[in-house]
């Protein structure tokens, strides 16, 4: 009894943490899976796949790979918008739960990581069909109408529904409960792929003598991912609170959301949604998350979110010097080189108390 007991309470705490986001996601950051690409992956070895995410892992082996890819350009991306913040976004390693308890609220940040993985994992899988790394998918043929004023259509089309497809197959699959989380996760997810939707362009390469455009063909294209990242993350500086409604349906309890504004435009598809508040992130805090800000490095001259005085949420900065070496007086030969001396530079950094 005592054993049935412990492997319960070892069972729950395992379903509570799976809850809350997607332990898949530790396939971009795990150093089990540095080698990607080279070793097959085993699907079973993948931790919190529900079965509908097994059978397709196990069906498209060949895509997981962008699948796990897609992931971990989308933490990079969060990692970039928000390296001034005080929640930067990092992960932990030790731990299935690659963010911490952090996401486990239904925040903006939750919104956000959420909306800009699922991109990822549609933008890594359409780019390696248009590249031809997999034999399932390829280039998209249907988009294809008149050539336009001065070209013609030529290259490899992005099939963007198809990595779209994927996402919503793969990365939806466990969003299916009735509950609140689900539905906002559900938004966010699909606010994250019709952006690449939205974003897709014609991008065209010159064909001709020396450089001369006299024949220019023109494909469908992705748009770089950093693209992707500088308009999510408009999208969570306006995103729209919600709060949780119940009704009951035939199945039984559903919850759905609803503006809690009724005065501001209700959310389109690309907004992104949430229904909990932030914590400030400026004290450390298990329960939470939050690592505090104490000793990150702050901007004295800026005025926003980086600068010392929000960054360091009001206790005030260190300052010391920093020696760096850098390249200096650099001389250009006839022909071709570029000799450069090498000078100290003393640059002041600032660390919040
Ligand atoms: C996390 O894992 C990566 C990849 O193995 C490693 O480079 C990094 O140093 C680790 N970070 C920490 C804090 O352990
Ligand atoms: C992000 O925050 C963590 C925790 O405060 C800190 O250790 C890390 O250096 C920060 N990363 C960047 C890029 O500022
Ligand atoms: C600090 O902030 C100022 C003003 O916003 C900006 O011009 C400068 O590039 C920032 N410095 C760094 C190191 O980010």
């Amino acid at each position: 009894m005592i054993y049935l007991g412990y492997f319960l309470f070892l069972f729950c705490g395992l379903t509570r943490v799976m809850a809350s986001y997607p332990i898949w996601w530790s396939l971009a950051v795990g150093h089990q899976y540095t080698s990607l690409g080279t070793q097959p992956i085993l699907c079973s070895s993948i931790p919190g796949l529900v079965p509908k995410q097994l059978r397709f892992c196990r069906n498209y082996v060949e895509i997981m790979p962008s699948v796990a890819e897609g992931v971990k350009i989308g933490i990079q991306e969060c990692q970039h918008q928000f390296r001034g913040r005080r929640w930067n976004c990092t992960t932990i390693n030790d731990s299935l739960a690659i963010f911490g308890p952090v996401l486990d609220k239904a925040t903006r940040e939750s919104a956000f990581v959420h909306a800009i993985a699922s991109a990822g994992v549609a933008f890594a899988v359409t780019r390696a069909c248009s590249e031809g790394s997999a034999t399932i998918c390829g280039c998209d043929t249907r988009r294809k109408g008149p050539p336009g004023e001065g070209w013609k259509w030529g290259g490899c089309s992005e099939d963007v529904e198809f990595g779209s497809m994927v996402s919503r197959e793969f990365a939806d699959a466990r969003e299916n409960r009735p509950d609140a989380r689900s539905a906002m996760n559900r938004h966010n997810n699909e606010a994250g792929r019709v952006s690449i939707t939205d974003h897709m362009y014609l991008k065209c390469k010159c064909h001709g003598l020396s450089g001369s455009c006299e024949v220019k063909t023109c494909w469908w294209s992705q748009p770089d991912f950093r693209v992707i990242g500088d308009y999510m993350k408009d999208k969570y500086d306006s995103a729209s609170e919600m709060v949780v409604e119940k009704h009951r349906e035939s199945r039984g309890w559903v919850e759905t959301l609803r503006p809690k504004y009724t005065f501001f435009k209700p959310p389109t598809e690309t907004d992104l949604v949430y229904y909990e508040s932030s914590p400030n992130f400026c004290e450390p805090n298990p329960e939470t998350g939050s690592f505090g800000t104490r000793d990150r490095i702050c901007n004295l001259t800026s005025h926003g979110i980086d600068g010392c005085d929000l960054l360091c949420c009001g206790r005030g900065h260190n300052t010391r010097t920093e020696k760096r070496k850098e390249k200096c007086h650099c001389i250009f030969h006839w022909c071709c080189y570029v000799s450069c001396q090498e000078c100290t530079r003393v640059y002041d950094v600032h660390t919040c108390k």
